[in-house]
């Protein structure tokens, strides 16, 4: 256990965990400007400091995706979040989430 945080520790802070290289830059800066209104929870840089609320950088995108997207069809309900994801197109949960992998998890 310890062995492996400390190697989580030195892979951070070397920067090794690099971004899913997938996402063009136009998505990319969409999606961060439409997780503007996620910042108040998940963190600004989707590091969240509060612990009922799910840190999302660095998650893969297509996990968030799919996390968005049930959300928004109601397989996935919490009382906050459903009525976030409601109001979220297909091409902003794909921008959204693809912003967030890019992020690193490294507090
Ligand atoms: C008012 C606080 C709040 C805001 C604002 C908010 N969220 Fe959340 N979010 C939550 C909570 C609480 C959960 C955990 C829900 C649960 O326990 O099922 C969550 C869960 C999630 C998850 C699932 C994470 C996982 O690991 O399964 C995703 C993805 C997500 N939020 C994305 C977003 C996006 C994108 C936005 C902006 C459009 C946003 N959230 C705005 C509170 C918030």
């Amino acid at each position: 256990m310890l062995a492996q945080l400390s190697l989580f520790v030195i892979l951070c802070a070397a920067g090794v965990f690099v971004s899913e290289a997938t996402a063009d830059a136009d998505a990319l800066s969409d999606g961060k400007k439409s997780a503007r209104v996620c910042g108040s929870c998940h963190g600004p840089k989707g590091i969240a400091r509060v612990e009922s609320y799910p840190s999302l950088a660095g998650q893969s995108a297509q996990y968030l995706a799919k996390q968005l997207r049930a959300f928004r069809d109601g397989s996935r309900t919490d009382p906050q979040m459903s009525v976030l994801a409601k109001g979220l197109s297909d091409a902003e949960i794909v921008n959204i989430s693809a912003w967030y992998a890019s992020l690193s998890s490294c507090k």
